[in-house]
């Protein structure tokens, strides 16, 4: 069995692994299914390649990660819990001041799992929307980023998959392997939430999706770090560390996008979207569909408006509101409102509801607001070059799934509509079957020699990790 203790040895981490026989069983079992799934559904003709990527090997904020050429299959995707704060308390709801949980209270135990659950079901979900995208990439750097976001993501199911076999026993390892099992836009085994069955066709759509949806991530995390189980608090935590990388790609993703864009428009003086197609770029009005198609399915996974899950996690101590400890309120919550938007009478208005039944409206509230300061830096490329469009996030109602908005029809300046009014529009505001014919025919084939960039796309301002931009970041063999 030697070659089992050279495995586990080959898992970075920092949980003891090779100290748990029980845990060291269940992940070498889980380990081949997992490897199956990524050469099925992880990225495209890429398992010999050799990739510039970073390798999470301690939680050292000075110096937590390596740099190397790895082959992706390789890679060491290990297990990594940020380190305990002494005498950490469960810091809101009707357990606040008692210690943080070390072991998963029996009453609260399927809760929890859930919670485990629903995040892990993002990680590898996420992957495969985006295993073709190798095919098409605009440059090596922009080939090695999304390699790099794929490896972590894959981390991330990792980290989740640790909870469930460490604290949950058989049906933590039921649950670990039905992650593998469901597959992105499935028809009888989809992923859990909506977003994670939505194609992600181009590389627009995936700078998107990690602008915003990686952020969607961000922000469950942050409350989820917050959380009275200690363990899940301390992996949330580490993620949070990674999470910040993919959320980089996505803005600087769509601003490089941008600035090319607004380059051409402004180098040759035009204005309308089909002078702007016709140079090979992308307009930068099918740029605000992207966003608003992007932007209104990820606000749905911040689940409904009003919620009495959302009410029970925080009650019970489990998940807690973006940066909990920093506000300054009693942490209970059971006599506070909160603003949710409605739709009464053909008019979107406000209601006041009680604040422990509105915690998913809030964490989306505090997410709009990231979001928004990321446009407007969006939108200082654009105005830096002379063009006079903005791109704008459209109101919170448009095309919504979930919550109070759901069944309704509501342009992006937040009029309601008739379904049959909102659908003859729906082409001026989401991106159509021929804006993706568009995007998709631009973006035929990779650019893959060193320092070489797409046309559609500028160059990044510095490379990855010290090396520069025309540096090998990814060797095809
Ligand atoms: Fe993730
Ligand atoms: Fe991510």
């Amino acid at each position: 069995m030697t070659s089992n203790v050279d495995y586990i040895d080959k898992i970075p981490n920092n949980v003891d692994l090779g100290r748990d026989r029980i845990l060291q069983r269940a992940l070498e079992h889980w380990q081949p299914a997992y490897m199956d799934w990524w050469y099925d559904s992880g990225p495209t003709e890429s398992h010999n390649y050799d990739v510039y990527l970073r390798t999470a090997i301690s939680v050292d904020p000075e110096g937590w990660a390596q740099f190397d050429y790895v082959k992706m299959p390789q890679y060491r995707w290990g297990i990594f819990l940020a380190p305990p704060t002494q005498g950490r308390e469960v810091n809101f709801g009707v357990n606040k001041g008692q210690a943080a949980w070390q072991d998963v209270p029996g009453e609260y135990r399927s809760m929890l799992r859930r919670i485990i659950v629903t995040q892990g079901d993002t990680e590898p979900a996420s992957v495969e929307q985006q295993r073709m995208l190798g095919m098409c990439a605009p440059s090596l750097y922009d080939l090695r980023n999304i390699y790099q976001v794929n490896v972590e993501e894959g981390r991330h199911l990792w980290a989740m998959v640790y909870l469930l076999h460490r604290y949950f026993g058989r049906d933590g390892r039921e649950e670990a392997e039905a992650l593998l099992d469901r597959r992105s836009g499935d028809v009888d085994n989809p992923r859990i939430l909506g977003a994670f069955n939505e194609p992600t066709p181009d590389w627009l759509a995936f700078y998107m999706f990690t602008f915003f949806t990686d952020r969607d991530g961000k922000f469950q995390l942050s409350s989820l770090a917050e959380s009275g189980f200690d363990p899940l608090a301390r992996t949330c935590r580490f993620m949070l560390t990674e999470e910040a990388h993919h959320m980089f790609v996505g803005e600087t993703g769509v601003g490089r996008i941008i600035e090319r864009t607004a380059q051409v428009m402004a180098e040759h003086h035009l204005d309308t979207p089909d002078q702007v197609r016709a140079l090979g770029v992308i307009d930068l009005q099918t740029i605000q569909r992207y966003l608003n198609f992007h932007y209104s399915v990820t606000l749905d996974l911040f689940g409904g408006d009003v919620s009495s899950n959302a009410a029970s996690y925080y009650t019970t101590g489990l998940k807690g509101r973006y940066e909990e400890t920093k506000i300054e309120d009693d942490h209970v919550l059971t006599d506070a409102t909160y603003k949710v938007g409605t739709v009464i009478t053909g008019k979107v208005v406000d209601e006041d509801i009680p604040a422990l039944n509105a915690l998913n409206e809030r964490l989306r509230d505090d997410y709009i607001g990231e979001v928004q300061a990321g446009v407007d830096r969006w939108n200082k490329v654009i105005e830096k070059h002379g063009v006079p469009f903005r791109l704008r996030l459209p109101h919170k109602g448009f095309h919504r799934q979930i919550g109070n908005f759901a069944g309704h029809h509501i342009t992006p300046e937040g009029e309601v509509l008739t379904e049959a009014e909102w659908k003859k529009r729906r082409d001026g505001w989401m991106p159509s079957a021929a804006d993706y014919t568009f995007v998709q025919a631009m973006m035929q084939g990779r650019v893959v020699e060193p320092g070489k960039f797409a046309n559609w796309i500028a160059p990044p301002r510095r490379g990855i990790h010290t090396r520069p931009i025309d540096f090998e970041y990814v060797r095809f063999n």
